[in-house]
């Protein structure tokens, strides 16, 4: 099983719409997908039309063992999806007291890593969600996964959240055996502003080697999409929004693909 994250610190940014996105097309090609909602908000849960106030069981579940996960709880919390082909993990508010604590501290840092392991036979792809804090839940996506995708509004302000989202990293990576390769994608791109166009080239110049070098442009299409609770490539499968992000894919795959040859 791959394991993705999408994280940044910054709110807003497209992280859910980008992780059901990618999602939604790895499905689309016959893969058999997890996605993970780790933001107590629980975004990604309600977009697949359940109710993070109201799910009596969620991945909070799975951080209730003292850092351990009971054979089958993973299996046991899936939720179907508008899609097939396509699991939920849910989020429910619960998660929300999690937040704030230190994963160094309490010990909770594996618990996702720990989960998916036990889904491996069942699924080809994990894409995990996660929320714009710094604490455990962020921590237990960086720390599952073999790739990270960094959302960032094309917009002055966006970029200084990048930098915190990038020293994060090299934060966790200290206690990582290998450093956790990343891709930073621009969204919500406007060629009409001028913000976007300028942020594209401070990207472009600050991290060369990182971004991805196309955007996800906006595309009302993809809240459209929200509203009805379908993957965007389900709901519109010609859009704007979603040809960039099969490009998006296609670049990521690629990536893995040289990663595991080198
Ligand atoms: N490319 C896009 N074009 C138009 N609307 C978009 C695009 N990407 C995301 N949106 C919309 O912008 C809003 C925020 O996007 P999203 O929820 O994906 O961001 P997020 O980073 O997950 O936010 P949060 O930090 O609150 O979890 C949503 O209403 C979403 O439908
Ligand atoms: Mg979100």
């Amino acid at each position: 099983m791959r394991v993705w994250a999408v994280a940044n610190q910054k709110g807003g940014v497209g992280k859910t719409t980008t992780a059901i996105a990618l999602a939604g097309l790895l499905a689309d090609a016959g893969k058999r997908v997890v996605v993970v909602d780790l933001d107590p908000h629980g975004s990604m849960t309600s977009y697949f039309g359940h109710d993070p106030d109201s799910l009596e069981h969620s991945n909070f579940d799975l951080f209730l063992h003292q850092g351990g996960v009971p054979q089958g709880l993973p299996q046991q919390l899936l939720l179907p999806t508008s899609h097939e082909r396509i699991s939920l993990l849910p989020s429910s508010t619960a998660l929300a007291t999690l937040e704030r604590q230190s994963p160094g501290q309490s010990g909770l840092g594996l618990v996702i890593a720990k989960s998916l392991t036990q889904l491996w036979q069942e699924f080809d792809h994990a894409v995990i969600d996660s929320p714009p804090l710094l604490g455990v839940l962020m921590v237990n996506a960086l720390a599952a996964s073999q790739h990270l995708v960094i959302p960032v509004q094309t917009e002055f302000l966006a970029v200084k959240g990048l930098e915190r989202m990038v020293s994060t990293l090299a934060m966790i990576n200290r206690s990582r055996k290998q450093a956790l390769p990343y891709t930073i994608v621009p969204t919500l791109f406007d060629r009409r502003t001028q913000a976007s166009l300028s942020t594209l080239r401070l990207l472009r110049d600050a991290h060369p080697e990182h971004l991805w070098p196309a955007y996800i442009p906006i595309d009302t299409r993809l809240r459209d999409a929200s509203r009805a609770g379908r993957t965007p490539s389900q709901f519109d499968s010609g859009s704007r929004g979603v040809i960039a992000y099969r490009a998006l894919l296609k670049h990521l795959l690629a990536q893995q693909l040289a990663a595991q040859v080198a």
